[in-house]
């Protein structure tokens, strides 16, 4: 047992540092460079306190043992993530989806299929549910299906809980929050949860997207795919937005963050409006 002054003292070192940047990027594609090393030492000294061990060299090694790589590995994941996320993010995004693709696919469909590949805590995948339940409020017999998927298992459980601060909520018209958002009947906790009409059609798993996408439907009508390439160095991401457009239908849509794209990427994509692509085998 160690005090908590002792383990959040201890400093990650260079070769310790080194050794976990290799880790992470060989596993799971994102880099480590040497401006991340504080950000990390800092959410790695809460998981040495929580696991009472003294300092990095004793945290390493429990995590590369058998039973770290299954009982830590989650919440290293978590801890080298950024989830950073927000309800209506890139609005032009559901503007696309709200004007342009779904009247058009509605006219020779019923049934859409979706995915939100780097999900997070589930801003993103509540947002689209949303535009989804308002068009299908005005056109009755149209269904939807949902996967959300992150590397972090600890995220994608917040997600699934649905349940976010007021501010967060901010954003959102009022007559929609009233539809879909439920206020925490203890009016000192200043809480929404999303109501289940938007988890209905909606399931997360955990999928690293830098591994072979197996058991991945091979028929999603549209990906968004949204900040997290940027973590990924190049080759990286044109093998991830390959992986991806082999799950998408041809014609379907791929949707990247507002820093990412597909210029110098070989991938079957054309684009068609500002980080939205179209599947073109
Ligand atoms: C910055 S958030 C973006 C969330 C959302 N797509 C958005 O744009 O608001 C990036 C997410 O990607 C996830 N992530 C990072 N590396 C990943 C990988 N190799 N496979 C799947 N998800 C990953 C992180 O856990 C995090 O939740």
């Amino acid at each position: 047992m160690v005090s908590s002054n002792e383990a959040f003292s201890s400093k990650l070192t260079i070769p310790q540092f080194k050794k976990l940047g290799e880790f992470i990027h060989r596993n799971y594609g994102i880099q480590m460079p040497d401006s991340k090393k504080v950000l990390l030492e800092g959410r790695l000294q809460k998981r040495i306190k929580h696991n009472n061990l003294i300092n990095f060299t004793e945290y390493i090694n429990y995590l590369f043992s058998d039973t770290g790589q299954t009982k830590e590995l989650p919440f290293f994941i978590d801890a080298v993530s950024t989830n950073k996320t927000d309800f209506y993010r890139e609005p032009h995004h559901f503007e696309f989806l709200r004007e342009e693709f779904l009247p058009e696919f509605s006219k020779n469909n019923t049934h859409l299929k979706i995915w939100s590949a780097a999900a997070s805590s589930g801003e993103e995948p509540y947002t689209i549910a949303i535009e989804l339940l308002e068009f299908i409020e005005k056109n009755p017999g149209f269904t939807y299906e949902m996967l959300g998927t992150d590397i972090s298992t600890e995220i994608l459980q917040r997600a699934s809980k649905g349940i976010y601060n007021l501010k967060r909520v901010d954003i959102i018209p009022l007559y929609i929050k009233r539809k879909y958002f439920l206020r925490n009947k203890n009016k000192n906790r200043k809480t929404v949860k999303v109501s289940p009409l938007l988890q209905k059609n909606l399931r997360y798993r955990t999928i690293n997207l830098t591994a072979p996408l197996v058991g991945i439907p091979n028929d999603f009508d549209l990906v968004f795919c949204r900040n997290v390439l940027i973590y990924f160095n190049r080759e990286m991401q044109e093998k991830v937005i390959n992986a991806i457009c082999a799950k998408l239908k041809p014609g379907g849509y791929l949707f990247l963050g507002h820093s990412e794209s597909t210029t110098g990427i070989s991938a079957p994509v054309t684009q068609v409006a500002p980080t939205i692509y179209k599947h073109t085998p």
